[in-house]
């Protein structure tokens, strides 16, 4: 019982400690798809190399099909470290590159639209074109794409999931810290009891001492 707890309590000390994710880490976070009207919206693409090492150079192209609309039209293209909107018609003047910065090696490829309007309701594909570069010379291309079915809203709604998860935080941490007070209350209990049974007892080996020396 105590070690189970006590290889929990470990576990949280280890998960807490971890290093948040810095340089290097890349993770595939889904875009959000809620945009408010009037206000500026992040489109996530991220493309994470498999390996790691390996060097490449990527090219992303971004593709928009309006809600009343059948195909696909070139929206925006971000290659050799610059951006350049597609779509002047719509959107002109209103995208700006959110993915990565300074490098041609890209891993992410998000867009974000300043002042969003409701005609932006529509799907978004975003498509990664990725050369890598072995050492030995030896080059390999890659494609992926990502969709974005983007939805614009008078205003910001609160899913389900995001009400729920907040409220699982308190009972989570309001249940670890009950449990850390019911835990010190029985050690300090225990410790309280060991003493006054160690005090009673040095105290009977002196009486049994006065009465062997009579
Ligand atoms: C994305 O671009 C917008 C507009 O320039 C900026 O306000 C926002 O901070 C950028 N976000 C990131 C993560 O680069
Ligand atoms: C939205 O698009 C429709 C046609 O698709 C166009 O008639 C209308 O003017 C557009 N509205 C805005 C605010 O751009
Ligand atoms: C990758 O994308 C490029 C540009 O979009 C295209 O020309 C090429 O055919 C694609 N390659 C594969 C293997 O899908």
């Amino acid at each position: 019982m105590l070690s189970a707890e006590r290889r929990l309590l470990v576990l949280l000390v280890l998960v807490s400690l971890q290093a948040p994710p810095g340089h290097g880490a890349c993770v595939e976070v889904d875009s959000d798809t809620e945009a408010v009207i009037n206000d500026g919206f992040k489109l996530g693409c991220i493309s994470c190399k498999m390996r790691g090492e390996v060097k490449a150079i990527a090219t992303v192209e971004w593709y928009f099909k309006a809600s009343d609309e059948t195909e696909f039209s070139p929206l925006y293209e971000f290659k050799e470290k610059k951006g350049s909107i597609q779509d002047t018609l719509r959107f002109n003047g209103r995208l700006v590159w959110n993915g990565s910065k300074n490098t041609e090696d890209l891993q992410d490829g998000s867009l974000f639209i300043l002042n969003v309007a409701y005609n932006d309701t529509g799907i978004y594909h975003c498509v990664f074109s990725r050369t890598l570069q072995y050492t030995n010379g030896f080059e390999h291309i890659t494609n992926a794409s990502k969709t974005v079915s983007l939805k614009v809203v008078p205003k910001r709604t609160r899913g389900m999931a995001s009400i729920l998860s907040e409220v699982m935080m308190y009972v989570t941490i309001i249940g670890l810290q009950f449990w850390l007070l019911v835990e010190m209350i029985y050690c300090y209990r225990k410790i309280a009891a060991a003493g006054e049974e160690a005090l009673r007892e040095s105290a009977s080996r002196r009486n049994s001492r006065r009465f062997s020396v009579k």
